[in-house]
């Protein structure tokens, strides 16, 4: 038996990856470290409970004690690092909170690691791996006509969101050339699917269309992310943590680069299928364009001719068939999405990002 330790696994990504993990490995256990901040949700693990491979620690990876108790009291063979503070708005409004769980949480957490990794048996340490989730925000904004990023590419994080990402990157990258520990980077572009939280652009538009709201586009909608169906890259990160080499980075991308207000038009023809008898059909009214992002990245590609080659991966989903099952996730799921947006932390979240972005006319 693998036993991993998750950070982050409340949140979107976290908590698809616990459930693919467990689905798609028999040889695994996990403990999932928490510190359910307003972007993570007991709620996507429901179905887990009494699960005997699965169990839940409510705690900051910014409290070392926290990260001692866990490896001193389990046999981890693996971290798979998603914690962080992860929405690039919030981190221009609030970029200390970015600083603080995404560098020294990160730094805590390889500290932990390290010092549990030093006192394994020979054959435990080889075996070892702490797994980095990182972004492909860390390398900067492409021109349109510039090829993808690689691994080999230099890093120029814009927004303090990408700077937290890019220091920690960095900060994992020198515990493996110091010390070591098995390391393992990944760099991975926009993710959409189920459970993610309704503040990231497709979410906010699904359920903004279907109660006939505005969707709000930065700008002219022209930026261009390369959207990754999340089970591809839940499916990207078991290969890395079975086969993937320490001291490696590997880029995970869906070659499915897109603008956003084409990623918007998707969506409204999408829910105009499913919602016949929707008032608001065609939901493609509601487009509205507003004040842009301060630093706005205008396109991301990821080139994944390594880890297509080393490790045989790549995405299997479509864009169009992952936001159909995505629209459908959240057109199901209508009491997750209630409970989450009554908090107030959604609600004040909504107002300090949008009541400031006067609509703009093109
Ligand atoms: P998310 O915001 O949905 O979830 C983050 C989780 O981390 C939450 O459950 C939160 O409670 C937890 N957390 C935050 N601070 C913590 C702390 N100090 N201690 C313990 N737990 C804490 O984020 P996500 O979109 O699932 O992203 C997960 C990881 O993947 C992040 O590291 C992010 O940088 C990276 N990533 C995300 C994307 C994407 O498109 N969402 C793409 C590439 C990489
Ligand atoms: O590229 C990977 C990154 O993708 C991850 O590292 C981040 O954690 C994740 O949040 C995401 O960052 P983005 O900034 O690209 O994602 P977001 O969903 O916030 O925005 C996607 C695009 O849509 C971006 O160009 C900004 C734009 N946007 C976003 C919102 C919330 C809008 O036009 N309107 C909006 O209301």
């Amino acid at each position: 038996m693998k036993k991993v330790l998750v950070t982050g696994g409340a949140g979107f990504i976290g908590s698809n990856f616990i459930h693919f993990a467990l689905e798609n490995m028999r040889d695994i256990t996990i403990i999932n470290l928490d510190a359910l901040t307003y972007a993570g949700n007991l709620e996507n693990l429901a179905d887990l409970e009494g699960d005997t491979r699965y169990s839940f620690v409510h705690g900051d990876i910014c409290n070392m004690e926290c990260l001692t108790s866990i490896f001193t009291s389990n046999e981890i063979n693996a971290v798979v690092h998603f914690a962080a503070e992860s929405h690039v708005d919030r981190s221009i409004k609030n970029p200390m909170a970015f600083i603080l769980t995404n560098i020294v949480g990160t730094a805590n957490l390889l500290n932990a690691s390290l010092h549990a990794w030093k006192r394994m048996k020979e054959s435990q340490r080889s075996a070892f791996r702490f797994l980095h989730i990182s972004t492909d925000e860390v390398f900067g904004s492409l021109g349109a006509d510039d090829p993808p990023f690689t691994e080999q590419s230099a890093y120029a994080p814009n927004s303090p969101y990408a700077a937290s990402k890019a220091s920690a990157d960095y900060l994992v990258r020198s515990y493996e050339r110091t010390y070591g520990l098995p390391a393992i980077i990944t760099n991975c572009s926009n993710n959409y699917g189920a459970y993610q939280y309704p503040e990231k652009f497709i979410p906010l538009i699904i359920l903004n269309a279907i109660e006939g709201k505005p969707l709000p586009l930065y700008g002219d909608g022209g930026q261009i992310r390369d959207w990754l169906y999340v089970d591809d890259h839940c499916a990207a990160l078991l290969k890395i943590l079975a086969n993937g080499k320490p001291g490696q980075s590997y880029n995970i991308g869906g070659n499915n680069q897109c603008t956003n207000l084409e990623i918007a038009h998707q969506i409204c023809t999408i829910l105009d299928e499913l919602l016949p008898d929707s008032a608001h059909k065609p939901h493609e009214h509601l487009i509205t364009f507003v004040k842009d992002r301060p630093g706005h990245d205008r396109r991301y590609a990821m080139d994944t001719t390594k880890i297509k080659r080393e490790l045989e991966w790549e995405p299997h989903f479509e864009l169009n068939e992952g936001l159909q099952r995505t629209v459908r996730w959240y057109l199901e799921h209508k009491k997750w999405v209630e409970r989450v947006r009554s908090r107030p932390s959604y609600n004040d979240w909504i107002v300090q990002n949008y009541a400031s972005r006067e609509k703009e006319t093109r």
